[in-house]
């Protein structure tokens, strides 16, 4: 039995084996097990000297199994060590790095130029009422202006916001009518355009508001100047055109000189000299009443600008659409831009 034991221990080769060999010897119908069993039919002088045997063979397969058992143990280890094995000097996979979007750039230039003239910047929600939008805007119902702007409507009285003025008229009222507001207002705004290379359904703006005793047309225009400049080039001039909108009386269309162009709005650049960024005026008096301000008292100037138009013109992006289906081909272009 020993013999056979031994043997197969030996050529054992997983643990599993092992607990077999030992059920098959040593288990409860084991073979040295009935051997033991069977001690009682022998002679008693026989007993003992078969008793001693049995169990020496029991303890040397006991060692045997414990023996195999540990080697396959570590045998195991090693093995799984060596499959394991992290190879410190292998290069790392590079890691793909996001950056800001063009359009958060370009918010953020507008922010960092106005900011430097004392602006604040303030935000509002994108989900907006009738009554912000328009109303507080000089864009009461049936209003023939409220046209320009294609809205989608949530309910009867809320809205996509179609631009960033009903920020000012919030802003304002939070003053209560007795100081001076200089903020600027960045977002989200929404139309329903068809969307196409220079239309998209949603865009950014950026709106700027100066109200204060004194504040001037030639006001709007020295720090309309200095953007200009500053976000184009010193060598930019601007000129401002007449032009209509609600909220503003006088108001005003800002063109910009473009004698080098590329990209969206060449053709009118290279055929006029100069191209449009954006609107303002001076701040209705109505817009100013509602607001809580006095018009005999107060005045104040706005302004409003795309900046998915100023990214276009400054960096020559010729389609809108680039900004909002995000392919990282184009973004990673101005990732450092
Ligand atoms: N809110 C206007 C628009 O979206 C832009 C604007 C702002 C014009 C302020 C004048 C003054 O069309």
């Amino acid at each position: 039995i020993q013999k056979e034991a031994l043997e197969s221990i030996d050529n054992s080769q997983e643990m599993k084996e092992l607990q077999a060999i030992k059920v098959t010897y040593l288990g409860k119908k084991g073979s040295l097990t009935s051997v033991l069993r069977g001690m009682g039919k022998l002679p008693a002088e026989e007993r003992p000297v078969v008793g001693e045997i049995a169990n020496r063979v029991r303890e040397t397969i006991t060692d045997a199994l414990d023996e195999k058992n540990d080697k396959l143990e570590s045998e195991a280890l090693e093995k799984q060590l060596e499959t394991e094995a992290i190879d410190v000097t292998l290069p790392g996979r590079p890691v793909q790095v996001g950056g800001p979007h063009l359009l958060t750039n370009i918010i953020e230039e507008i922010e960092d130029l106005f900011i430097g003239m004392g602006f604040e910047v303030r935000e509002g929600p994108e989900v907006e009422t009738d009554y912000f939008n328009f109303e507080a805007l000089n864009l009461p119902e049936g209003h023939p202006a409220r046209d320009m702007h294609d809205t989608f409507y949530i309910t009867n009285d809320l809205l996509l916001r179609t631009h960033t003025s009903p920020v000012q008229a919030r802003t304002m009222l939070g003053y209560d009518g007795d100081s001076s507001v200089k903020m600027i207002c960045p977002g989200k705004v929404y139309r329903r355009d068809t969307d196409d290379a220079t239309h998209s359904h949603q865009f950014t703006q950026i709106e700027g508001l100066y109200v204060d005793k004194n504040v001037r047309m030639s006001d709007l225009k020295g720090i309309l100047d200095v953007f200009a400049k500053k976000m184009f080039g010193e060598d930019r001039e601007i000129r401002l055109r007449p032009s209509f909108f609600p909220f503003t009386e006088p108001s005003v269309e800002m063109d910009i000189s473009c004698k080098v162009c590329e990209g969206a709005g060449c053709s009118i650049c290279k055929k006029t000299g100069w191209i449009e960024i954006l609107g303002g005026g001076m701040v209705h008096p109505n817009v100013l009443e509602m607001a809580g301000y006095d018009p005999e008292i107060y005045s104040g100037f706005a302004f409003g600008m795309g900046p998915d138009r100023i990214a276009m013109l400054k960096y020559g992006v010729d389609d809108i659409r680039q900004f909002y289906t995000n392919d990282k081909r184009f973004l990673k272009q101005y990732h450092n831009a």
